[in-house]
């Protein structure tokens, strides 16, 4: 079995206290940091900008994985590789030439990733899939942390997981929004390689055991 990973949604971190949190991630059993840039036109809130993500990658130690909920991605491809991105992941519903922009992220040095809000089907990437490094299945509508886990979300992954391998490709599966010690294994067991969890660890007591439980969860 591939080795599953665990990524810390930085959206649920105390701002005030940013490079304490940061280092938490960085002694912890997390694989990646996972960081949520939102533009307040493609998903109704603003999260943070390119100041903030210098900051992070100045002290993350671990793989950085971008999650784009922004309208118009290509123009900032560069601009985010420049500051430290290793994983790219742009909406499926921002991208009118999606082929193109997935070069673009490779061209920069990064892996592409693309996004699927909850409407969307799997089925849109048949074409694209052997392209793209990494599928994140939204779990919850993009915009916030702390929603609630959409059901749908376990048939969705196996259907992905069929497609990926009807296609002979090696996609990672990433599942974002409302990931807990309670959906994680059945996740894993549909074939998710990557778990976000927001507001799951951060708001918990002990945010670095919560992380090493649901690293067990998984299975590694
Ligand atoms: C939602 C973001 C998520 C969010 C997950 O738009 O893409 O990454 O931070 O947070 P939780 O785990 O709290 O649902
Ligand atoms: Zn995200």
């Amino acid at each position: 079995m591939s080795q599953k990973r665990i990524a810390p949604s930085i959206l649920a971190a105390d701002f005030v206290n940013l490079q304490r949190d940061i280092e938490m991630v960085n002694a912890s059993n997390a694989d990646w940091f996972h960081i949520d840039i939102m533009d307040g036109v493609f998903v109704p809130n603003i999260s943070f900008g390119m100041p903030v993500l210098k900051a992070i990658t100045k002290h993350a130690r671990k793989t950085v994985d971008v999650h784009l909920m922004i309208v118009e991605p290509d123009r900032y491809i560069q601009t985010f590789a420049d500051l430290g991105a290793d994983v790219l992941t742009v909406h499926f519903e921002a991208c009118t030439h999606l082929h193109r922009t997935l070069q673009a992220i490779k061209d920069a040095g990064m892996k592409a990733g693309v996004a699927l809000n909850p409407h969307t089907s799997v089925d849109h990437l048949e074409e694209v899939i052997n392209d793209v490094d990494l599928v994140c299945v939204m779990s919850v509508n993009p915009g916030f942390g702390g929603q609630r886990f959409i059901e749908n979300t376990y048939d969705k992954v196996k259907r992905l997981k069929a497609l990926i391998e009807r296609r002979g490709a090696s996609t990672l599966i990433e599942i974002d929004g409302g990931v807990n010690d309670k959906n994680a294994k059945a996740l894993i067991e549909k074939g998710a390689d990557v778990l976000v969890a927001g507001s799951f660890v951060f708001k918990s007591e002990d945010p670095i055991s919560t992380i090493k439980n649901l690293k067990e969860i998984v299975g590694q």
